[in-house]
């Protein structure tokens, strides 16, 4: 398991981040991808897929369940698709690691199957609420079994006959959506998914794309169940939460000024740019195309100082995987910045909002946690050992915290920066942060 290996990164303060860099693939379309193409009609070839620990969990799975998958070679992965009712049963457990975006969008997929499975993950899985997912599947007919907590292992009975349900999204959640959408494949009749604000919409897009009617009215998606999938190319774009890191460390860092090339922004990720953009960033957009459904642009962000504000809630679901590396933004900032309506921060691989708070405060920083956010009075960041409590994001964010330091930072648990990130270390150091691993 990646979070038992140790892993320390050690950044030297100062410096500024340049050049021109492309960061690793969109963890969420590679995902996608895999999904998709495992369950369509011919074959799906994948560029740019990104070669990190979530993804191989999902990749594994779905070749552990009979589908012929070559790769990844240098981000590329060629399916031959199983059509919708060609996946074999497992033969023992699925076991998904760091990653809640496999567990909760294959129990949608896996409840409409005709044979059982189990899916089970690390110890920071293992405490990730899943009766929002369970609960809604149950009202279209699964079967599926979790602990007394809601949590991993699930258990899923197959040979379930499922029908289309009109579910009202408690939480923004796009995973949530994703699983009913998936289910809602093989549901009778129809399935429509309600959201309380717009989530990332990439299975909507990469389902268009493989030739399955999705209908969107406002907030509302529909699927009905029976159609076919039609195997496509896809070109996965640079991850937009990937780039995040490096755009925070080149709009706190003096002297900096760095080009993210080929980042997919969509509109329902954007939330990073907008905000940075409200903080008084300098970030332009180039390069402006649409590849394979997704939009995508070179994003050139420079060193400017910073603003502190209240961070709109309604921008809140569009960058929900940023805000560890937007509070240490937030941390280099003049004034105050607020952050509310983000509670989900706390059921994500760590309890964002306490373990970021934690990790500010032990650098000196006036962090206060919320319970739906956190209040952050800026200040010298100082020297320190912090916990990343195996949290990629919050490594990855602590690390470009140390451009700004008057001290070393050392960042302990970090081996699960590969579950989104490979190459984290070498690309941060080509760029200009001092780190070692
Ligand atoms: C994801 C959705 C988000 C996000 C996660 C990836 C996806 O989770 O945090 O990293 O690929 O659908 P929620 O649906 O829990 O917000």
């Amino acid at each position: 398991m990646s979070s038992e290996r140790e892993c320390i990164f050690t950044v030297q303060p100062g410096g500024q981040l340049t050049g021109n860099i492309r960061v690793p693939g969109d963890k969420s379309i590679s995902h996608r991808s895999i999904m998709l193409g495992a369950l369509a009609e011919g074959i799906t070839e994948v560029s740019g897929f990104l070669e990190g620990e979530d993804n191989l969990a999902t990749l594994n799975a779905f070749r552990d369940m009979g589908v012929d998958i070559q790769g990844p070679e240098n981000g590329r992965v060629v399916i031959k698709g199983v059509g919708m009712h060609g996946l074999k049963k497992p033969a023992k457990a699925l076991y998904l690691g760091n990653s809640g975006t496999s567990m909760r969008l294959l129990t949608g997929l896996f409840a409409a199957q005709q044979f059982d499975c189990e899916l089970t993950g690390d110890s920071s899985l293992s405490t990730r609420p899943m009766r929002r997912v369970t609960d809604p599947l149950a009202k279209m007919g699964a079967k599926t079994e979790t602990t007394d907590q809601g949590t991993p292992p699930i258990k899923i009975s197959g040979g379930q006959p499922l029908k289309g349900i009109d579910y009202d999204m408690p939480v923004a959640s796009a995973q949530v959506k994703s699983c009913l959408l998936l289910a809602g494949l093989y549901a009778e009749g129809k399935t429509c998914v309600t959201e309380p604000a717009p989530t990332r919409d990439h299975t909507e897009r990469m389902l268009t794309g493989f030739g399955y009617p999705v209908e969107v009215k406002g907030n509302r998606i529909c699927v009905t169940g029976g159609g076919k999938l039609t195997a496509s190319k896809i070109d996965v774009p640079s991850d937009i939460s990937s780039a995040t890191f490096f755009m925070v460390g080149a709009a706190i860092a003096p002297g900096s000024d760095i080009t993210l090339e080929h980042v997919g922004i969509n509109p329902t990720r954007i939330g990073v740019i907008n905000i940075l953009k409200m903080m008084e960033a300098d970030i332009t957009l180039c390069n402006e195309q649409t590849v394979g459904g997704e939009p995508v642009a070179d994003v050139r962000v420079k060193y400017s100082q910073l603003k502190g504000i209240r961070i709109p809630e309604d921008q809140v679901p569009l960058a929900i995987d940023e805000f560890p590396a937007l509070f240490v933004a937030a941390a280099c900032a003049e004034g105050e910045t607020v952050l509310t309506g983000a509670k989900e921060l706390r059921v994500k691989e760590s309890d964002r909002i306490q373990v970021m708070a934690d990790g500010l405060q032990i650098l000196g920083i006036n962090a206060q946690p919320t319970e739906d956010g956190m209040v952050i009075q800026p200040g010298q960041l100082g020297s320190g050992t912090v916990e990343s409590h195996g949290d990629h994001r919050i490594a990855m964010s602590f690390a470009m915290a140390a451009l700004r330091a008057s001290g070393p930072i050392t960042i302990n648990n970090c081996a699960n920066v590969d579950t989104s990130f490979p190459g984290f270390v070498a690309l941060a150091s080509k760029t200009g942060l001092n780190i070692s691993e």
